[in-house]
C-alpha cells in the first residue's frame, strides 16, 4: 500500500510502498477513507520532538474495517470507525482512573521482536503514535479506533480523531469549562478553532480568539469567537485584561510555543486555569511570574485533550448531525496523499485551517 513516510528530520515525505501486516488477535486492519494534517505531524518533521524513523508520520483518521483478529468482539468488516492515537490498554492505573490518554502501556503495540506491523522483518518501519495514518491502510490495536455512525461522512469523521477531541476535550474534561465563563484561545489553526467552538459548546460566555493571521478573524468569529485580537500588534494579554475586566476564566493555548503559554497564564483573572494544547519543543521552558500563584491561578496540560475517545468520539458525531459541531468549516482543502508536504507549507504559513488527505 502507498504511504508518506519520513526518512530522516527536515526532509520531505516521500510516498512509498510499504508492506502492512495481517491482524493479530486484538488488531483491525483499517481502508482509510481521509486523514487530516496536524501541526503535531510537523512537529516530528521539524525534529521538535523525536521520533524512530523510518516512519509513517499521520494520525488523525477515519476508514473502514477490513479485516478483524481472532479476539476482537466489537468491531467487523465493514464498520466505520474513527482512530485515535489514545491507544489504551484497560487496565492500568490510568486506564483504570479514566484518564485513557494517560496509558503508557505496552500492551496496545507489537512486541520488539514480533513482525512489525508496518514494513518487513528486513526492512521494519516505525509505527507513529500507534497509526501511522498518512496511508492507504492502518493496522491498528482495536483500541486505538472507535465505530461510528454509517450516515457520518468519513472525511469529517477524520477530524475527531485528533483536533476536535483534542480541541472538545480540553475545555469539557482538561479545563472543565462551566456555562458563563469566559474564554480566550491562543492560535486559530484546526485545533484552535475546534476549540472556540467546544468552548461554544460548553455554553461560554465571552470567547476571545488570538491569532497572528488577521484574516483568520472571520472563521474564528463563525467557530464561536465573540472577540477577536490580532496577535502581530503585541501586547496580547494586556488587550485581553482590558477586554475582559481584568482576565478570563480559562485561557487555551493553541500553538505551541513558550512565550504564548507564558501569555495564556497571564491572561488569566483570579482563579483563572490556563490550558496548554500546544506542543512546546522539547528542551523549552515556560516562564511563569511567581507572585501570579498567589491569584490561585493554575497551568494544565492536556493530553489529547483528557479524552475518554470511546464515549467522546459518538458524542461528537452526533453534535456534528445535529449542526452544532462545525467541521464542514474546518476543512479548507481535500488534498491527494502526494500533496502532503504543500499541506505543511500551507500550515507554516498560518492562514487555513486543515488540509484532509482523501484516499479512493
Ligand atoms: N496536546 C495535544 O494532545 C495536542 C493534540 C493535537 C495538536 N496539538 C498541538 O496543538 C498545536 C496547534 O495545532 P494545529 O494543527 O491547530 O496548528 P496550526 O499550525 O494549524 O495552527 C496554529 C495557529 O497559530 C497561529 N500562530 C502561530 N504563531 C502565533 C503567534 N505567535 N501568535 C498568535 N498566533 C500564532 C497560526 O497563524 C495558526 O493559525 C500544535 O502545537 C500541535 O502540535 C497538541
Ligand atoms: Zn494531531
Ligand atoms: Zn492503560
Amino acid at each position: 500500500m502507498k504511504a508518506a513516510v519520513l526518512r530522516e528530520v527536515g526532509r520531505p515525505l516521500e510516498i512509498e510502498n510499504v508492506a502492512i501486516g495481517k491482524p493479530g488477535p486484538r488488531e483491525v486492519l483499517i481502508r482509510a477513507a481521509a486523514t487530516g494534517v496536524c501541526h503535531s505531524d510537523l512537529h516530528f518533521v521539524e525534529g521538535h520532538y523525536p521520533t524512530p524513523m523510518p516512519t509513517v508520520l499521520g494520525h488523525e483518521c477515519a476508514g473502514v474495517v477490513e479485516q478483524v483478529g481472532s479476539e476482537v468482539h466489537g468491531l467487523a468488516p465493514g464498520d466505520h470507525v474513527v482512530t485515535c492515537l489514545s491507544a489504551f490498554c484497560g487496565h492500568c492505573e490510568f486506564c483504570v482512573g479514566g484518564h485513557l490518554s494517560l496509558c503508557n502501556e505496552p500492551d496496545t503495540r507489537r512486541a520488539k521482536e514480533a513482525e512489525p506491523r508496518l514494513g518487513t522483518a528486513e526492512a521494519p518501519m516505525a509505527q507513529f503514535l500507534n497509526l501511522s495514518a498518512f496511508a492507504e491502510q492502518l493496522l491498528v490495536h482495536e483500541n486505538a479506533c472507535v465505530k461510528i455512525r454509517r450516515d457520518m461522512p468519513l472525511d469529517r469523521a477524520a477530524l475527531l480523531g485528533c483536533a476536535t477531541i483534542t480541541a472538545y476535550g480540553s475545555v469539557v474534561r482538561t479545563a472543565e469549562v462551566r456555562p458563563g465563563q469566559s474564554v480566550a484561545v491562543i492560535g486559530c489553526g484546526g485545533v484552535g478553532l475546534a476549540t472556540l467552538n467546544a468552548a461554544q459548546i460548553a455554553g461560554a460566555g465571552r470567547i476571545v480568539a488570538i491569532d497572528r493571521v488577521a484574516e483568520k478573524e472571520a472563521l474564528a468569529r463563525d467557530f464561536g469567537a465573540t472577540d477577536f485580537i490580532d496577535a502581530s500588534e503585541g501586547d496580547v494579554w494586556k488587550k485581553v485584561l482590558g477586554l475582559t475586566d481584568g482576565g478570563v476564566d480559562h485561557a487555551f493555548e493553541a500553538i505551541g510555543l513558550a512565550d504564548t503559554a507564558s501569555d495564556a497564564f497571564r491572561m488569566l483573572r483570579r482563579r483563572g486555569i490556563a490550558t496548554v494544547i500546544g506542543m512546546i519543543p522539547v528542551g523549552q521552558k515556560v516562564t511563569l511570574n511567581g507572585y501570579e500563584l498567589l491569584q490561585e491561578k493554575q497551568l494544565r496540560g492536556s493530553m489529547m485533550g483528557s479524552n475518554q475517545f470511546p464515549l467522546d468520539i459518538p458524542r461528537l458525531v452526533d453534535f456534528y448531525m445535529n449542526g452544532r459541531l462545525k467541521l464542514d468549516e474546518l476543512i479548507s482543502r481535500r488534498i491527494r496523499l502526494d500533496e502532503v508536504n504543500e499541506a505543511f507549507a500551507e500550515m507554516k504559513k498560518g492562514q487555513i485551517a486543515r488540509s484532509v488527505i482523501t484516499f479512493e
